[in-house]
């Protein structure tokens, strides 16, 4: 079973293909999502409200671990992170990756083992790096020069930390220039082209408080296509088989980081886990065949495909307009909860709920309820005509990089996460109120 062919519900037509394979169409235009109707989480949890589909979410980890059952698979926690969250991916036996001191205590306090967890950035504070010490992560990412030694010293007499390297294996990939991090000429890793992860690579070794224990590699995010993994793959093994030979250092560990794309509307295309499954296990196979070395553990980091698909957002709309030739429908969501058209130009299929209607699509403009132009949550899409003030929209494929990137602009507060389970709705997240803004300004 891939990602993208998790079994469709009874109902789902094409036009429901991107929605939690949970979803089933209900009278009246409505529709359930995880035996739930969304009009009924509206009503009762208010709108913007996004709505996360446990089992989903569950499904998607059980697919990476059906796909790759040798390899380890560490849910990003960027994507998403919440306590439930936390518990779903354990309970699936899954390990985490993070890149923060508060992504990591939030798991931790959870009750996420630290073993499992790997930390990440690029720019990692004293506060990271003392939390992942504190808590004992499994593994810590280095991705600069000068991280070595703050970690050994970090470390203390006695101690020693798991690490691996990140590393530029020069390859582009991703849906925008914003998330491509496999090429040289971006913030993040060592690049292999002009020597530095060579070098980082000979400092860890040099550093008993260090234990080296692999290599790792994030070419980017949304890529639907197998290729580019196979190409950074032969790379990354190329630079393990010339640390063995400078070093006589076999690393046991292969860490290629996520990146998996999916579909935002019906039709596009997405990564398809099980071929990425079983060509990198080849590639893999044949490359370290190839090099005399053993194959090391894959390890790889999936966070939008695992929650990105199980999560809807819903809105209200408060306005509609014409202007020029456009028809704006105003919700009262926006960029402050999902910011992600406005940076990488990403298009949503956003659908009617709640009420059947007869009239003629209209091409029309999603908006939200912020103070810029630029506050497009869905450009040109088709709506009913008649859609009008009080109306519900439902955009689904919202579970990944939204409320993680949500802002307090214009102080509207971000919305709360409901997770929807057999038939039962409970509140994950709370709605922010004006009451936790103000409790934060304590000046005046
Ligand atoms: N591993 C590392 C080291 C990463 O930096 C990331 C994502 C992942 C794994 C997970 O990638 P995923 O499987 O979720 O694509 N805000 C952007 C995406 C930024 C991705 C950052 N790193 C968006 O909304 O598209």
């Amino acid at each position: 079973m891939t990602v993208t062919d998790l079994p469709d519900a009874p109902t789902a037509a094409g036009e429901l293909s991107v929605w939690p394979a949970s979803t089933t169409l209900l009278p009246h235009g409505d529709l359930a999502v995880g035996g739930v109707s969304l009009t009924e989480i509206a009503d009762r949890f208010g709108t913007p409200a996004y709505v996360l589909d446990e089992g989903e979410v569950r499904d998607r980890c059980r697919a990476y671990r059906a796909a790759l059952p040798e390899a380890g698979v560490l849910y990003a926690a960027k994507a998403f992170l919440s306590r439930a969250m936390v518990r779903w991916v354990e309970e699936e036996g899954l390990g985490l990756d993070v890149c923060s001191a508060g992504e990591l205590e939030l798991a931790v306090t959870a009750g996420f083992p630290a073993g499992r967890i790997v930390l990440h950035g690029n720019a990692k504070s004293p506060r990271d790096l003392e939390a992942a010490l504190r808590l004992g992560v499994g593994r810590i990412v280095i991705d600069s020069p000068s991280e070595v030694a703050r970690i050994a010293a970090a470390v203390g007499p006695g101690g020693r930390q798991k690490v691996l390297v990140r590393v530029v294996p020069g390859v582009s990939a991703g849906g925008h220039a914003k998330i491509r991090t496999g090429t040289e000429g971006q913030k993040f890793g060592l690049s292999i082209a002009d020597g530095s992860a060579q070098h980082a690579i000979a400092r860890v070794l040099g550093q008993p408080r260090l234990e080296l224990t692999g290599l790792h590699c994030h070419i980017g995010s949304q890529i639907t296509e197998v290729k580019p993994y196979l190409v950074a793959l032969r790379r990354m093994v190329g630079l393990m088989a010339r640390v063995r030979d400078a070093h006589g250092v076999v690393l046991p560990e292969l860490d290629m980081g996520g990146g998996h794309g999916i579909a935002y509307r019906p039709g596009e295309p997405a990564l398809d886990l099980t071929a990425l499954a079983r060509r990198m296990r080849t590639g893999l196979d044949e490359a370290c065949a190839a090099a005399g070395l053993p194959v090391p553990r894959l390890v790889i980091e999936p966070g939008r495909a695992v929650v990105g698909p199980a999560g809807v957002a819903l809105y209200r709309v408060l306005a509609v307009k014409r202007t020029g030739e456009t028809v704006f429908a105003a919700v009262d969501g926006g960029m402050s909860d999902n910011p992600r058209p406005a940076l990488y130009g990403v298009r949503y299929a956003p659908r009617l709920i709640g009420r059947h209607s007869t009239a003629d699509p209209r091409r029309t403009t999603v908006v939200g309820r912020h103070c810029e132009a630029g506050d497009i949550l869905a450009g040109d899409v088709e709506l009913p005509g008649d859609v009008h003030p009080g109306d519900l929209l439902a955009v689904p494929v919202a579970g990944a990089y939204q409320l993680s990137m949500a802002s307090g602009y214009n102080m509207v507060g971000r919305p709360p996460v409901i997770a929807v389970h057999a038939g039962t709705a409970r509140t994950l997240v709370r709605r922010e109120t004006l009451d936790d803004v103000r409790r934060r300004d304590i000046g005046g």
